[in-house]
């Protein structure tokens, strides 16, 4: 592949042909081969997702004054987000770039509100629970917060008390996840929500995976704890619209209890030629193109396409754990809420399980503590479970009968 410009432009046919040899030497995820990264229901919502992506490809969500169709269908998917997360009509919000995007501004939200309400506190403090993805260390740092992480409960999830007892006068957030990346269990954000208001904190529900899909998993009759804005305490959630949404990337949301929470996302500038510069998001230019997608696939979905692929994930979830459950030493970390799982491995050593594993053609997510392998199950994963199960029997087999081999590569998260 060449590295520098070429003098001359090349014809797309060739360049294409050449992507798509290069798209060859990618994992399969369409055959179910990723344990994160991408999700995939099906192939007409994708076809739905790329055509949306490319009516808008070109106009740029920075200048909604004149793409007022961005506008629209911003505040549309704002809406639809913010209703699953048991939102009332005081809930607003706005589209980001993606979970990191969406927890950096309702950090720096947090901040600022503190900053305003509470001018005493130098250092701003973030307490969270152990298991917090590293979004909000991200945002700390680039804020010039704290993050104290405090040791999870026996059952993986915030331990409410531990959290409390690590509030000091310069804490402002408190941080809960729904689920929490790498065991995929539900923090009790009642909990941290009656903490919250007891101590007048900000509470930010990081609910990247699961603030779509989850409420219709509920819906199918599982035990899916409520996570949102029903909770007083709740100031601030994300939800993904690229993950358990399953549009196209770069959509997530961001959703406040109010608007003038929202304003503390704000950052304005005037000191420049052109006047004043005001965003809500951390991104200048936005891409049409990833809104209208977002857009695009909540209304081709709709409720019965969204319990139709929580369905697919949760029949193959709970194959996918019975499956665990009859290989000897196996065991399933915590009691994962809804489709992402972690086991773990009794008399086998998890790394070269992992490796053996990746031999076989599976990307694999480690967990480092406790030690085990990630899943995040979507549909495509249905039809390969038994395949994934086999493997692992026989990866285990390798490792504990000693014929595992000692080199390869370990596919990282
Ligand atoms: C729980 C959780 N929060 C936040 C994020 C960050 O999201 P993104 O990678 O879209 O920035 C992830 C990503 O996997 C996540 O699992």
């Amino acid at each position: 592949m060449s590295a520098s410009m070429p003098s001359q432009g090349r014809p797309w046919p060739e360049l294409r042909a050449e992507m798509l040899a290069l798209k060859g030497r990618d994992l399969d995820w369409r055959g179910g081969r990723h344990a994160a990264y991408v999700w995939h229901a099906w192939d007409d919502v994708e076809e739905v997702a790329r055509e949306a992506y490319a009516l808008f490809m070109t106009e740029n969500g920075l200048g909604m004054r004149v793409f007022p169709s961005l506008q629209e269908m911003e505040s549309a998917v704002v809406q639809m987000v913010a209703a699953l997360a048991e939102g009332g009509p005081e809930v607003s919000g706005h589209m980001t770039s993606g979970g990191t995007e969406s927890i950096f501004l309702a950090t720096k939200a947090a901040r600022d509100w503190a900053r305003a309400t509470h001018p005493a506190i130098t250092t701003p403090e973030i307490v969270a629970p152990f298991s917090a993805h590293p979004a909000v260390n991200k945002a700390a740092h680039l804020l010039g917060m704290r993050v104290l992480r405090v040791p999870t409960g026996e059952d993986f999830r915030a331990d409410a008390a531990a959290l409390a007892a690590a509030v000091s006068p310069e804490t402002v957030m408190l941080y809960g996840s729904a689920p929490a990346y790498s065991l995929g269990v539900i923090d009790d954000i009642g909990a941290l929500a009656r903490l919250a208001a007891e101590r007048g904190l900000w509470l930010h529900v990081d609910a990247c995976v699961g603030g779509i899909l989850a409420p219709f998993v509920r819906r199918l009759g599982y035990p899916v704890p409520a996570f949102g804005f029903s909770h007083p305490g709740v100031t601030s959630l994300s939800a993904d619209v690229h993950k358990s949404g399953f549009a196209a990337k770069g959509a997530s949301v961001v959703l406040f209890r109010d608007a003038a929470h929202q304003e503390f996302s704000r950052y304005t500038f005037t000191g420049w030629p052109t006047g004043s510069y005001s965003t809500l998001t951390f991104t200048g230019t936005r891409p049409g193109g990833a809104i209208a997608a977002a857009y695009a696939v909540m209304n081709y979905l709709g409720e019965d396409g969204y319990l139709r692929i929580a369905g697919a994930a949760m029949r193959a979830r709970d194959r996918f754990i019975a499956g665990l459950a009859a290989i000897p030493g196996v065991h399933v970390w915590g009691e994962p809420d809804l489709w992402a799982v972690a086991y773990g491995v009794r008399d086998a050593d998890i790394t070269a399980v992992t490796r053996e594993m990746v031999r076989r053609g599976w990307a694999v997510g480690p967990v480092k503590e406790p030690p085990g392998i990630h899943l995040m199950i979507t549909p495509v994963h249905e039809p390969v479970i038994d395949a994934y199960l086999v493997d692992l029997r026989a990866s285990i087999d390798a490792v504990r009968g000693g014929t595992a081999t000692a080199e390869g590569r370990q596919a990282a998260y």
